[in-house]
C-alpha cells in the first residue's frame, strides 16, 4: 500500500504532498527506513493498521505490510515522528532520526491496552483521556541502558512521575530510581510539546528532545543522562520549560502585585505564558531578552553575579552552569521563540 495523503485524528495533523521527484536544485539523496511494528512489552511482531508520520517534508512514501514498513523517499539528515496504530493497542508515537544512509531494522514499538492498565494499577493513577503517556528510556552515553537515576532528579511539568519499570519491565511502584532496564512512565502528560524540568543541584543531567504528546497516545523517547554537571540542553520550550523557572527559583514573589521587582523593576513574571513572554521579549525590546547578545539579557544579568554587582536585590543564578540559567540562554540563543 502506498500512502501519499496522511491524516491522524489522534495528532490532529493532516499532509499531503504531491511531489514525486526529490527537488532537482538540492543534491541530497533520499534514504530509505526499513523496521517493524513490534509489541514494547514482548517484543513480538504486531501488525499495524495506521503508520503517520510528522514533522518530515516532502512526506515519505508509506509501504506497510503487516508488521513491516519501509519509508521511501526519507529526506536525509531528517528527525521526525511515527505515529503507530495496531489493535489492541494504544497508538504510540516514536522519534526517529536518519543520517545519510539507508536504515534497516528500526522498531516501532506498540504499547498494549492491557499494558496501560496494568500500569497505571500498579502506580495507583487513573490515566485521563485527554491526557498523553510518555515512555522514557534512560540511556548513558554508549546507549546502554541507566540504572539508578533518581526520581527527585527530573518531572515533568503538569505530571505526579516519574514511575519506574523493573530490569523485567513490569511495574516497580516502590522504586525511588531507575532500574538496569532504564525505562520510566509519565501518566497524565498535557498534550502539546513537553520536556523535562530538571533542579539545581541533581546528580544526573538527562538530555531528551521536546517531545509531542496527544490524548489517549502514549509517546516513545530516548534520554541521554550525564552525570553532575548539566550538558546544554537544546530544543528549550518557552511554556514548558522557560515559564516554570520563574516560580521554581522565587522570581514571581518580587515580580508580582506589590513586589519591589515588580514596582521598581517594571517586571511582571506572573500570569502565565502570554503575559509573561509578552513582558520579557515585547515590553522592551532587545533589552530583558537580547537575541543579538543572548549572555547580555537583563533577564540572565539581573538574577546573577556580576562584578561590580548591579542593582538587583538578590543572586538567583548560582553561575552560567545552572540549570535554569543554561535553559534561558539556549532558549534566547533558539529564537527566543514562544513554544
Ligand atoms: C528580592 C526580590 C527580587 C527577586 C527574588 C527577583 N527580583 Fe528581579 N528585580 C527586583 C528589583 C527590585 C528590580 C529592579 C532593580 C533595578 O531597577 O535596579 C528587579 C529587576 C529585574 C529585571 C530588570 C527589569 C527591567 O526591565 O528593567 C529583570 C529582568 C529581573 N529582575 C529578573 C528577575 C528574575 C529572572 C528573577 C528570578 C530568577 C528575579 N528577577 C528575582 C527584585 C527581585
Amino acid at each position: 500500500m502506498l500512502v501519499r495523503c496522511m491524516t491522524s485524528a489522534a495528532l490532529a495533523v493532516t499532509a499531503c504532498t504531491f511531489a514525486s521527484t526529490p527537488d532537482p536544485e538540492s543534491d541530497a539523496v533520499p534514504v530509505v527506513v526499513r523496521g517493524q511494528v513490534v509489541d514494547f512489552q514482548t517484543g513480538a511482531a504486531v501488525a499495524a493498521t495506521d503508520l503517520t508520520i510528522s514533522g518530515l517534508a516532502p512526506l515519505p512514501m508509506v509501504d506497510r505490510q503487516g508488521a513491516s514498513f519501509t519509508l521511501t523517499d526519507v529526506a536525509p539528515n531528517a528527525a521526525f515522528s511515527i505515529l503507530a496504530v495496531a489493535v489492541g493497542h494504544r497508538s504510540t508515537l516514536s522519534q526517529v532520526a536518519v543520517t545519510t544512509d539507508d536504515v534497516s531494522g528500526i522498531t516501532l514499538p506498540v504499547v498494549s491496552d492491557s499494558f496501560v492498565t496494568s500500569l497505571a494499577s500498579a502506580f495507583g493513577v487513573a490515566p485521563s483521556q485527554d491526557k498523553g503517556i510518555v515512555l522514557l528510556h534512560l540511556l548513558d552515553a554508549t546507549g546502554k541502558p541507566r540504572a539508578g537515576v533518581a526520581a527527585v532528579d527530573f518531572t515533568i511539568a503538569g505530571t505526579a512521575g516519574p514511575h519506574f519499570l523493573d530490569a523485567g519491565m513490569m511495574p516497580a511502584a516502590a522504586a525511588t530510581s531507575s532500574s538496569s532496564s532504564g525505562w520510566v512512565v509519565f501518566f497524565d502528560v498535557p498534550a502539546g510539546l513537553t520536556g523535562l524540568s530538571q533542579g539545581v543541584s541533581v546528580a544526573t543531567t538527562i538530555d531528551m528532545p521536546a517531545l509531542p504528546v496527544a490524548a489517549g497516545v502514549v509517546t516513545v523517547a530516548d534520554g541521554k543522562v550525564s552525570d553532575g554537571a548539566p550538558v546544554l540542553p537544546s530544543h528549550v520550550l518557552f511554556g514548558a520549560q522557560i515559564v516554570p523557572i520563574f516560580s521554581a527559583r522565587g522570581c514571581v514573589a518580587c515580580h508580582s502585585a506589590n513586589g519591589a521587582g515588580k514596582q521598581q523593576g517594571n517586571l511582571t513574571l506572573n500570569g502565565g505564558g502570554n503575559p509573561v513572554y509578552r513582558e520579557l521579549v515585547t515590553e522592551r525590546p532587545g533589552i530583558r531578552v537580547n537575541l543579538a547578545m543572548p549572555e547580555k539579557s537583563l533577564v540572565l544579568t539581573m538574577p546573577s553575579r556580576e562584578v561590580p554587582p548591579d542593582g538587583h536585590p538578590t543572586v538567583v543564578f548560582t553561575g552560567p552552569r545552572d540549570p535554569d540559567y543554561l535553559k534561558l540562554l539556549v532558549w534566547i540563543r533558539e529564537g527566543a521563540v514562544q513554544n
